[in-house]
């Protein structure tokens, strides 16, 4: 297949790309600054840049790529995190419509962002949160949508938090967690819905290969967990107490408004759609899950 990829520098667009690139895959990188490879392409999403052709010929489009959501939510971050997702993916919609033939599958990131929804269980088919990241991913699936009515199929992919030893949210906890410093945050009791970056790529190529797939597709491992359990399980993993408790306006005063999304929020989202269609989980267990990854981190 040939398949154009945004975002394949960021912590998921990398691990996908090497699978895909392993499947035997003819991948096209559209990236942000001046290409280096053949298979890479700059394209310039802000101000409504794509190359010529760029493209031609795709079976599959895999758009990443947007703002990173870390950091402090200023006025300008919220609008940068919005907008990057919005414009970048109208504009490949545009170009997709224009096309003859046109490529039969677009996958587009979203996230499971529920919003604080304590103990409901949260499947594919239910809303999207009221807060910020809840109205950025309606926005941006509903740019997505323009694409599936030019008849294209479309997969919303709504990740969970992705886990990986060296990038992304695992990575940022694990050096207090090494100190000893890990702990419950706030109650505790609030679901987090994670994911490994394994499984996540897996997941990917899945909906990119079952053509019965379409609409909102939850990227998330079928145990989602209390926070609290998820420190004591990393505690373990490490060989580490995780005593410390760290209240929620702590984390508030650290982060920002990223702690109650992020940290703070009840998310107890499950892959049914996934499971459904025959995806079979690699690392479905948090013990084994945060066993794999360590391991993995520290044989790299
Ligand atoms: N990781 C998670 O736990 C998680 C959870 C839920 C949802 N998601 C979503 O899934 C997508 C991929 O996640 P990720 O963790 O791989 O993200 P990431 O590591 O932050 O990478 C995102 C990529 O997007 C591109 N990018 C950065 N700023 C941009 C901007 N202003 N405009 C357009 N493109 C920009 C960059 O690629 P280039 O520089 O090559 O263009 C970057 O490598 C993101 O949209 C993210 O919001 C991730």
């Amino acid at each position: 297949m040939k398949i154009v990829l945004t975002g394949s520098t960021g912590l998921i667009g990398s691990a996908l790309l090497r699978q895909l690139e392993a499947d035997n895959h003819q991948v096209v990188r559209l990236l942000r600054r001046p290409p280096q490879r053949p298979d890479e392409m700059e394209w310039d999403p802000a101000a409504g840049k794509l190359p010529e052709g760029c493209l031609a010929g795709a079976d599959a489009i895999i758009h990443l790529g947007g703002e990173s959501i870390q950091g402090r939510w200023t006025n300008a971050k919220r609008g940068a995190i919005l907008e990057s997702r919005i414009r970048s993916t109208a504009l490949l919609a545009r170009s997709m419509a224009a096309m003859n033939p046109r490529p039969h599958s677009f996958l587009c990131a979203s996230a499971a962002a529920y919003g604080d929804r304590g103990e409901e269980i949260l499947t594919d088919h239910s809303d999207l949160g009221q807060d910020f990241l809840g109205q950025v991913c309606r926005a941006w699936e509903a740019a997505a949508a323009t694409v599936q009515r030019a008849g294209i199929r479309t997969v919303n992919l709504r990740l969970g938090m992705v886990l990986d030893g060296r990038r992304g949210a695992l990575a940022a906890m694990l050096p207090a967690f090494r100190w000893g410093l890990g702990g419950r945050v706030g109650s505790g009791r609030q679901f987090w819905s994670w994911i490994t970056l394994a499984d996540t790529a897996g997941a990917i190529r899945h909906a990119l290969a079952d053509e019965n797939l379409a609409g909102p597709v939850n990227i998330v491992s079928p145990n989602p967990i209390r926070q609290a359990d998820f420190a004591r399980a990393l505690g373990r993993a490490l060989g580490r107490p995780t005593i410390l408790p760290v209240s929620a306006r702590a984390v508030r005063l650290a982060f920002g408004e990223v702690a109650d999304a992020l940290l703070l929020a009840s998310i107890r989202a499950v892959p049914p759609r996934l499971l459904e269609s025959g995806f079979v989980f690699k690392n479905p267990d948090i013990d084994e899950a945060l066993e794999s990854i360590l391991a993995k981190a520290a044989a790299a």
